[in-house]
């Protein structure tokens, strides 16, 4: 008998594996969708891939200067001054963290920027900062964003759980502004909005020249890079543009073979049909894919003994961290309240969580080989690829599987490829970002 549900739980999870494999002949096909996608986009067809301009070009590390970053994008508010040295450092010498309740995140729109103003209140208060000197801000906002210049730009639809009302098609740049004016901030000037991938592509090039691609592997995930102004022939007066910086928006790219778990999530989620390989991808989802399959295979008596706890039949309760641990060897089912759990069972989960974190991975890692291969098709230069968030920087074995599927792709060439972390794009990326547009050297205003 109990052999029977061992073969019945291997045949399973034989089964998940496969479901959720990415060969590098799937790669190969998803790069292929990718460039049609990317092509599109950029002549501003239909496409799953918004290739949206950043208005901003690359630094030459040069730059100097005292910026005050603000940084929304996940479930924290960050707001931080960055002192850049015009050597290619930049340090951060005040910084305040603040959470995003989550009435706000979905609650009215007027109300989370007045919660960003008030923070920014308290961070001169509490810092000391003084009314006296104008400080160039620097708003990272990690959500798509329309714009015509690099000091605004319009939210085009929310992602990563928020859905405070009143944003999507406004200028958040000028939100902000009149909230902080409301809050009697009077010397900030609103220099710089950028998306996180901007502002990782842009720490990761003040310190190499050779970097391309920025990418954000943590709540959510996406990526930008340096285009020729020329492709982006949705807006033809970008052609005399020697270089414009484009954020994909991949997290919405729909071309991906999904699983009925990805599906369960994507139609629970509150942007159904919307960022369907982020909602694959990011830590975000990872855990409730994993806790979905859980589910089911409790269902079919192949965990549990098919008397799972309670607590793993809420929505997210089983978070990425959860997986990450759980990769490491650490014992999380204590933690979750499960005490008589079977070793047999340990496993499986475990194997879960291989799984679903193997695929993110090699997800990731097919779509830096698709933007690499579309800005060097004959992957002839180098490429240093700027990384930021937590999925690349704690997921044990996340980096070296990414790194495989790259190595399957072009064998010796990949090691033209360099994943590199970066640490804090949003934060000391965002004041680059500003000094760049304040020194003039970005594209002008159309
Ligand atoms: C957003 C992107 C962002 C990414 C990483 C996605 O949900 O749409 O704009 O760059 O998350 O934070």
């Amino acid at each position: 008998m109990g052999n029977m549900i061992a073969d019945t739980r291997n045949n399973f999870l034989a089964r998940l594996e496969s479901v959720f494999s990415v060969t590098s002949e799937d790669a190969r096909e998803i790069i292929g969708h990718f460039h049609q996608d990317m092509r599109h986009g950029l002549a501003g067809g239909a496409s799953s891939l918004k290739m949206l301009p950043a208005f901003i070009c690359r630094p030459k590390g040069t730059e100097a200067g005292s910026f005050l970053a603000l940084d929304l994008g996940g479930t924290h508010f960050r707001i931080l001054v960055v002192d850049l040295d015009g050597r290619g450092r930049a340090a951060a010498t005040a910084v305040s963290k603040f959470t995003i309740p989550q009435a706000l995140m979905g609650g009215n729109g007027e109300s989370l920027f007045n919660f960003m103003a008030d923070g920014i209140r308290t961070f001169f208060d509490s810092h000391k900062l003084g009314d006296k000197q104008v400080y160039d801000l620097a708003f990272t906002f990690s959500f798509p964003m329309e714009q015509q210049a690099v000091s605004s730009g319009i939210l085009i639809e929310w992602t990563k759980g928020f859905s405070a009302i009143g944003v999507a098609g406004r200028d958040v740049m000028a939100l902000l502004t009149q909230a902080m004016t409301r809050k009697g901030l009077r010397h900030v000037r609103a220099t710089a909005l950028a998306n996180d991938t901007v502002g990782t592509l842009m720490a990761g090039c003040y310190e190499d020249p050779a970097c391309d691609l920025g990418v954000i592997l943590g709540t959510g995930t996406n990526a930008c890079y340096p285009e020729q102004g020329e492709r982006i022939r949705k807006n033809p007066a970008l052609g005399a543009c020697r270089e414009m910086i484009v954020n994909l928006e991949w997290g919405n790219f729909d071309k991906l073979k999904s699983s009925v778990y990805d599906q369960q999530v994507d139609n629970a989620s509150c942007n159904a049909g919307r960022q369907r390989l982020e909602k694959m991808v990011s830590g975000m989802y990872m855990g409730e894919i994993a806790r979905r399959i859980i589910e089911e295979m409790t269902a079919h008596s192949l965990l549990f003994a098919g008397h799972g706890p309670s607590l793993l039949t809420r929505e997210y309760a089983l978070a990425t961290e959860h997986l990450s641990w759980l990769a490491a060897g650490t014992d999380i089912f204590t933690g979750l309240g499960l005490i008589d759990i079977s070793a047999a069972d340990r496993q499986t989960i475990r194997e879960i969580g291989r799984i679903v974190s193997e695929r993110s991975s090699r997800i990731a890692g097919t779509a830096i080989a698709a933007v690499v291969t579309w800005m060097d098709p004959a992957l002839v230069m180098n490429h240093t690829i700027a990384i930021d968030g937590a999925l690349f920087e704690k997921f044990p074995g996340y980096e070296n599987a990414m790194k495989a599927i790259i190595r399957e792709l072009f064998g010796n060439n990949a090691a033209r490829i360099k994943l590199k972390h970066v640490r804090d794009g949003s934060g000391i990326g965002s004041a680059i970002i500003a000094a760049v547009a304040a020194s003039g050297q970005c594209p002008p205003r159309l």
